[in-house]
């Protein structure tokens, strides 16, 4: 036996940890966060243990607890008291997300993004306005061009209200340069855009919209969320994104599609983001749950595997959960 190479030399505790290639640290992960205005108290979401929909009076306390962990930024999203054909509560001064903006960016010092879509705010749940056709007539689609209008004025309403960075997750094509005229013609120019650029018409949702009430009342998002076979086309999308001024690229869903993280890792230069989405969340807490997985093993093992694959923040429910294990 004579080998000269030995990886197995450098695993030893001590030279281990000086070798290792990727961090993760407390820094890059981003807390996804629920207000909702439709309660007075905290209610939790089932199929996401240990995470809930909070009142805006709660919204300060809900933060506080994720900043506690070492986890410095959130992820908002809404659940407005009433919805109506064109989600307008998505814009209002005094709405969800913009309440609790406000009062988060007064009292703590997190770093405020919100989620800048309809699907929560209109009463069929898509992500826009929809044509005026029969629920089941399968050429219902959302009106791309019209829905602009309204993420542009979500997106000031957002930015008016203190939000540090805005992530319109809607998928409409041009939804990126509608939303940076709005925002630089408001006076917001420093206010980056993270989009959600590679979104993908995924089952790993279904736990996302138990929490913030937005499932489709009819049809599906297929034909503006893109198709899972798909790759090359995720590069089109990303550089229609970045072509209108994206500040952060993001994919969605993340270990499903690590290729796509890498693939964007290596063509642009951009940071990349990765949303660890609800059903990879739930699918590990139901596996441990029943004795099968070790649930932080799973959920450090996960983080890294979407750092490693070169995403470089990670928007994830087991932020709180694992932020103390990190540097
Ligand atoms: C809104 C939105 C969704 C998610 C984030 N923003 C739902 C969807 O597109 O159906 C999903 C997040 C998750 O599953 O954790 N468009």
């Amino acid at each position: 036996m004579n080998f000269t190479d030995r990886p197995r030399r450098l695993r030893r505790d001590g030279i281990r940890e000086l070798v290792s290639e990727t961090t993760l640290r407390a820094n890059d992960l981003i807390a996804p966060v629920f207000v909702d205005a439709t309660t007075d108290e905290r209610v939790e979401i089932e199929s996401m243990p240990g995470h809930e929909r909070v009142p805006i009076a709660e919204s300060v306390a809900r933060v506080e607890e994720v900043l506690e962990t070492g986890v410095e930024a959130v992820m908002l999203f809404g659940i407005p008291e009433s919805k109506d054909e064109r989600g307008s509560r998505a814009w209002a001064e005094d709405g969800v997300v913009q309440e609790a903006t406000r009062r988060i960016t007064a009292e703590t010092d997190a770093t405020v993004i919100t989620d800048v879509c309809l699907c929560e705010y209109t009463d069929h749940g898509h992500c826009g306005i929809v044509e005026d056709r029969a629920a089941d007539d399968p050429r219902l689609t959302v009106k791309n061009d019209e829905t602009l209008e309204l993420l542009r004025k979500v997106s000031v309403s957002h930015a008016e209200a203190g939000a540090e960075m805005v992530a319109p997750s809607s998928m409409t094509d041009g939804m990126v340069e509608a939303i940076r005229t709005g925002l630089d013609e408001a006076g917001f120019s420093d206010v980056p855009i993270m989009s959600y650029a590679a979104k993908y018409e995924s089952a790993f949702y279904g736990p996302f919209r138990d929490a913030a009430d937005g499932a489709p009342a009819f049809g599906d998002r297929r034909h503006y969320q893109m198709d899972p076979a798909n790759v090359r086309e995720a590069m089109r999308e990303v550089e229609l994104d970045v072509e209108q001024g994206a500040d952060v690229l993001m994919v969605k869903p993340a270990l499903p599609y690590l290729d796509i993280v890498r693939d964007i890792r290596e063509e642009y230069d951009h940071p990349v983001a990765a949303y660890n989405v609800s059903g990879e969340y739930a699918m590990l807490h139901a596996a441990s749950e029943n004795g099968w997985l070790d649930l932080r093993e799973t959920a450090l093992e996960s983080l890294l595997s979407i750092k490693r694959a070169g995403a470089d923040l990670i928007l994830t429910y087991f932020a709180e959960d694992i932020a103390d294990e990190l540097a």
